[in-house]
């Protein structure tokens, strides 16, 4: 989108998220980003390194009014110079952050940071973050944001930033210091943080970034994540679980049989925590197997007792509850000449543990032409039961549809057992995911290539929305499957984390 050369003046409390939120949008449009608070922290270090600020925090005016006249702070290549020096990681520190207050209230200091600004502002092209943007450095700036947050929330936010940075702050003092902060840089003389009228008001309190973009309505884009995408219940708990051991167990690796999400960045970042994927066929004797939601058959859980292994076993309870439901079908049909059909992959790690519950004597059909080719080669006798089950990832209608061509089969309709066996949660993302297909102008659909529910969910956006589109990473999104004024919706299958769909909500605002 075309912009004008215009101020963005962002002001705002402390830690709501001004800088983050104000360099997505000089991102976005290309203009230069620029952050007058760290000119009051380089000020501030100055002032600290130079020893005019006492324990006691009593400033020395005179020293440091004539200091400033030689001090040379600038934005430089990677953030805040004094001279040549960046000081980018010094000025951050709680003890720069508990000074800089009082230091910003000093009226030449103000002075000294205004002429700077307005030497980098002047020309148009910018976003300015800070505290009187809007009210006093740039108070004709075209478009004023004022942002605000509870001060838990702010608390939290820039206690996570530091330990995020290798710090061991304590959230107490951070609070502490963020209401410190507030109270003088509200209540100075010179310029004090104030909403100007015409801002448009922010509270950020209970949203994420692309909330607060889709909000402020800046970008010519809107970006949604649907709410209910994300892992299922089974995948969660499977995760904790591994998560809950490793912590626990330092050092000592967890070996999940198979992938214990079919996601490639989710099973990095759990590698990263020392949970090691093996084959059946390699798992390692004496150590600690997690089964993961899938299940598996009973055959994998003897040969861990033969290798002497410890089993976590996070079988997700509805597919649990299914492998019970065929074994018990299995013994009533099969005295009677019976036979299960299941609808699901080939293959496929749910499906393989399924048919281990009956040594592998059960039909598994894909869909509807592989059921006929069954039907065809004689493989299914319609005079006698048949109980049919799905996968509990599968589709709800491509289900219905295999049970009703069976139905129409049978010799006797009673005969026929249908169990009604896909997941509550996948069936009803169903209906819901084709709403928030239809719903939006775009569809960015995010799973691995592995996953037989992200396949599932892809076909059904695109059958919904025919500009779909399914990717494994931010990095794959083609910045040509988008317009201005395009709302875009975000989701993904059971097994994407959420975090994901947020760094692809991310790249998008950032890259259009
Ligand atoms: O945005 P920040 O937390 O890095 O800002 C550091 C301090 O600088 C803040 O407590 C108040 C002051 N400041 C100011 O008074 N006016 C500005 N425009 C920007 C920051």
């Amino acid at each position: 989108m075309k912009i004008p050369d215009i101020i963005i003046a962002i002001d705002g409390y402390s830690s709501t998220g001004k800088s983050t939120f104000a360099k997505l949008i000089a991102k976005h449009f290309g203009f230069t980003y620029l952050d007058s608070g760290a000119l009051y922290r380089a000020v501030t270090l100055f002032a600290m390194e130079s020893g005019w600020i006492s324990a006691d925090k009593k400033i020395n005016l005179a020293a440091l009014e004539k200091g400033l006249a030689g001090l040379d702070a600038h934005f430089g290549e990677g953030g805040t110079y004094i001279g040549t020096r960046c000081v980018e990681k010094e000025i951050r520190t709680l003890e720069v952050s508990g000074n800089v207050s009082p230091v910003a209230a000093i009226p030449f200091v103000r002075a000294y940071v205004d002429a700077r600004l307005h030497a980098f502002g002047e020309q148009g092209r910018v976003v300015m973050d800070g505290r009187d943007i809007g009210t006093a450095v740039f108070p004709d700036a075209q478009l004023k944001i004022f942002m605000t947050a509870r001060d838990d929330v702010r608390a939290r936010r820039r206690y996570d930033e530091m330990v995020m940075k290798g710090e061991q702050p304590v959230l107490e003092d951070v609070l502490k210091n963020l209401k410190e902060r507030d109270y003088i840089d509200s209540h100075r003389e010179t310029n004090p943080l104030r909403q100007a009228e015409d801002a448009f008001v922010l509270d950020n309190s209970e949203m994420e970034l692309h909330e607060e973009v889709r909000h402020s309505g800046i970008m010519a884009l809107q970006v949604e994540i649907d709410p209910r995408s994300g892992f299922c219940g089974g995948v969660i708990r499977a995760i904790s679980k591994a998560e809950e051991f490793l912590e626990a167990h330092p050092g000592e690796p967890l070996y999940s049989v198979g992938d214990i999400v079919h996601n490639e960045a989710e099973l990095e970042r759990l590698e990263g925590k020392g949970l090691r994927t093996v084959s059946k066929e390699s798992m390692p004797a004496g150590q600690t197997l997690l089964i993961r939601a899938h299940g598996e058959p009973p055959a994998t859980y003897a040969r861990a007792r033969e290798l002497g292994c410890r089993v976590i076993d996070c079988t997700c309870p509805v597919v649990l509850q299914l492998q019970g439901i065929i074994r018990e079908a299995y013994a009533r049909v099969k005295p009677l000449g019976g036979q299960l059909i299941i609808f699901g992959k080939i293959g496929h790690a749910e499906v393989l543990g399924l048919v281990g519950q009956v040594d592998g004597d059960a039909l598994v059909v894909e869909n509807e032409a592989m059921l006929d080719e069954a039907i065809a080669a004689g493989r299914i006798d319609f005079s006698k039961p048949v109980e049919v089950f799905s996968q509990t990832t599968k589709s709800p209608s491509g289900y219905a549809a295999i049970c009703s061509r069976l139905h129409d089969r049978m010799a006797r309709p009673e005969d026929l057992r249908v169990h009604d066996t896909i997941c509550r949660q996948v069936a009803s993302r169903h209906a819901q995911l084709a709403d928030f297909a239809r719903g939006h102008d775009v569809i960015i659909f995010v799973s691995g290539r592995q996953s037989s529910n992200g396949k599932v969910l892809f076909d059904l956006c695109r059958g919904a929305n025919e500009r779909s589109w399914q990717i494994g990473s931010p990095d794959e999104l083609q910045p040509e499957w988008f317009r201005d004024g395009d709302r875009v919706g975000v989701c993904g299958a059971t097994s994407t984390p959420k975090w994901l769909l947020e760094d692809v909500a991310q790249k998008i605002l950032q890259e259009k």
